[in-house]
């Protein structure tokens, strides 16, 4: 993927996601108090209702079983991510609640394996400030939109201000990598995190590469004071 000689920094992700993939979903219960349940739950009761969803760095498969629920029987939940391990955790959870014509798909958000407006929505939860660069990852999302689909985005961006920022950027810089390597044995993974919090795009940012790629910022929610961000996006075009 990468065309220069610098190293590409999806592979190392990559990497880390499944070496991590075993703890992956005890971690985030405990690193989060149990809030990313909610959050999955309150992002995904945005969307409009849709026949075919991609649940895109679908991970270990949590956001694709509240997909199911919030779209009923007829829809087709596909579930997708470039790191096998993940997706092996994923699939005993979801086989059964993708729905017919849904499944479980090894793929790379920068090259998706699937023709021009196949999706009526792609929901990404804490995936997309993993995709370098995202631009690349929202221009493949609004490839396989239909035109007036819809993308669901759940990211943190950090509390604005107010007393939870301190808090916020005390935690995910001291507390989260030191609990993170405790309960999964990897350093890195959970100094990882806060860095690509800080490094990824803020709300405007975001609002702009997502107008780049021709998807439309409709709604934002923020989430826990801001801890979390679901912002709704609609592909423009006829
Ligand atoms: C923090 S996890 C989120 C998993 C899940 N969406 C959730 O809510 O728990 C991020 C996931 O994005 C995946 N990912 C990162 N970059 C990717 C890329 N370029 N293509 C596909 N998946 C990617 C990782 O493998 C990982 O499973």
């Amino acid at each position: 993927m990468s065309t220069s000689s610098e190293p590409d920094l999806n592979v190392a992700v990559r990497e880390m996601f499944d070496a991590i993939s075993p703890r992956y979903d005890l971690l985030n219960r405990l690193l989060s108090a149990s809030l990313d349940r909610s959050w999955r739950n309150r992002a995904v009761a945005l969307l409009p209702p849709a026949g075919r969803v991609l649940d895109l760095c679908a991970g270990t498969g949590d956001l694709s079983l509240v997909l199911r629920r919030r779209m009923g029987p007829e829809a087709a939940v596909v579930s997708a991510d470039f790191s096998r391990r993940m997706l092996l955790l994923a699939l005993p959870k979801v086989a059964g609640a993708l729905g017919q014509g849904g499944g479980v798909v090894q793929a790379d958000a920068r090259s998706l394996p699937w023709p021009a407006r196949s999706y009526d929505a792609v929901a990404v939860a804490f995936g997309i400030r993993n995709v370098y660069p995202p631009a690349a990852g929202l221009r493949e999302i609004a490839r396989v939109l239909r035109p007036g689909g819809h993308l669901l985005v759940l990211e943190f961006f950090g509390p604005r201000q107010g007393y939870l920022r301190p808090l916020f950027s005390l935690y995910f810089r001291h507390l989260l990598p030191r609990l993170g390597r405790l309960v999964s044995g990897d350093s890195q993974a959970y100094r990882y995190l806060p860095e690509s919090v800080a490094r990824f795009a803020d709300r405007q940012e975001f609002a702009r590469l997502l107008a780049e790629a021709g998807l439309r910022q409709v709604q934002s929610l923020e989430l826990s004071g801001g801890i979390a961000t679901a912002i709704l996006a609609r592909r423009e075009g006829e």
